[in-house]
């Protein structure tokens, strides 16, 4: 798969977030990634069901919802149905991965399954034959602008010679403490997809950014 990068709408202008889905849609990004929390899973509350419809009724990208919120399985299906192309939950907040994944691709989207700093990759290959992503999270999940943790890139490693054993149409994403400067490295270890939020939208010219990004 080529590189792609997924701008954050965590990082967005709220007060201006039909402008900055447009500036998307102009842009090189083929992905949008929507982080919803919960305030129990992470230490934050985000946005839920309004926000999302918002993006996706002007947005023309793929829709990437990554869900960090408790029981997921209470959620999994309206977050597809509300037009999320990929909706990604927690493992480390589910009680049934099975009932997850199938909840996910019942509702016509694809699964994709989340692990945190200190969840090591290997505790997904039971799942991967049928799971479409994982998410390899390179910061504490709750809020932007945090310091990338390198050792996410040795899971990368190892999650991706999993996936190439068992299935090598699941995808890669990193999320946290991405921008040009470690681009390069992260795409190099296997990341298909990278979240790009403080990066991209901090940026003076946040079209120009994610150019340098995907060109890193
Ligand atoms: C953090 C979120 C990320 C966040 C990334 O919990 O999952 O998607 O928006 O922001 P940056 O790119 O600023 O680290
Ligand atoms: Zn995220």
């Amino acid at each position: 798969m080529k590189r792609v990068v997924a701008p954050s709408i965590l990082s967005a202008d709220f007060g201006n977030l039909e402008r900055d889905t447009l500036m998307l849609n102009r842009s090189a990004a083929e992905w949008v990634h929507v982080d919803v929390m919960d305030g129990v899973f992470v230490p934050n509350i985000s946005f839920g069901f309004p926000v999302l419809k918002a993006v996706t009724k002007a947005s023309t990208k793929i829709i990437d919802t990554h869900l960090m919120i408790c029981d997921p399985i209470r959620y999994v299906e309206k977050f597809a149905k509300a037009g999320s192309h990929y909706v990604t939950f927690h493992y480390e907040a589910a009680e049934d991965i099975d009932a997850c994944i199938d909840a996910i691709h019942n509702a016509g989207a694809k699964a994709g399954i989340s692990i945190k700093p200190a969840t090591e990759p290997e505790v997904l290959e039971q799942w991967l034959h049928k799971t479409d992503m994982v998410l390899v999270m390179s910061v504490e999940p709750g809020f932007g602008g945090q310091s990338f943790m390198p050792y996410s890139l040795d899971k990368v490693r190892r999650l991706k010679a999993m996936i190439e054993r068992i299935n090598p149409h699941c995808i890669i994403e990193i999320d946290g403490g991405i921008s040009a400067d470690n681009a390069a490295e992260v795409f190099g270890a296997g990341v298909d997809v990278v979240v790009a939020g403080s990066a991209v939208f901090c940026a003076e010219n946040p079209e120009a950014e994610i150019v340098k990004i995907l060109e890193a």
